[in-house]
């Protein structure tokens, strides 16, 4: 270590931001906050089941005839994800479910998103549910669906 640098405090040493890394991810959390409520495309509807039966923090995974769509149950609220996830194709809707932090001074931990990161299985990449943002960088994303819920009371995905 040099003369200058041994001589610095330790608060001096220590990096107030992230650089590049910090704006990428400042990017995905401006999508995630900007994100609108996901359309229909083709008006296919799938019935997931009564809405009792998936109780806030349940999740169900549903036959689709391709990889399956992951229903979540988040406050009360119904989301819908692909169970895809766009690293190396695991089931992206067996992974765990987080908060995570905003970006901040590294000095600093600002809770986020509280319940609705969902964490990939296989390398952890983490996925904000109602938008689908990856929370990893500023493109990444997985397909999310609209959700209704019909006159009996059941969880309707809508393609
Ligand atoms: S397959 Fe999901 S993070 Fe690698």
């Amino acid at each position: 270590m040099s003369d200058k640098a041994s001589q610095k405090s330790l608060s001096e040493l220590i990096p107030t931001s992230y650089g590049q890394e910090d704006l990428t991810i400042c990017k995905a959390f401006k999508y995630v906050e900007s994100a609108q409520p996901p359309k229909s495309r083709t008006g296919q509807r799938l019935v997931v089941c009564h809405r009792d039966e998936l109780k806030p923090g349940d999740r169900r995974i549903v036959d689709d005839g391709k990889q399956g769509i992951g229903v979540f149950n988040i406050g009360g609220q119904f989301y819908a994800i692909k169970n895809v996830c766009p690293h190396e194709g695991a089931q992206l809707c067996r992974g765990t479910i987080h908060a995570t932090h905003a970006p901040s001074n590294v000095t600093e931990f600002i809770p986020a998103l509280h319940g609705r990161v969902l964490r990939c299985p296989w390398h952890g990449w983490e996925f904000d549910i109602p938008s689908g943002k990856g929370l990893y960088d500023r493109h990444g994303r997985v397909a999310v669906y609209k959700v209704e819920i019909d006159e009996s009371g059941n969880v309707v995905i809508v393609l």
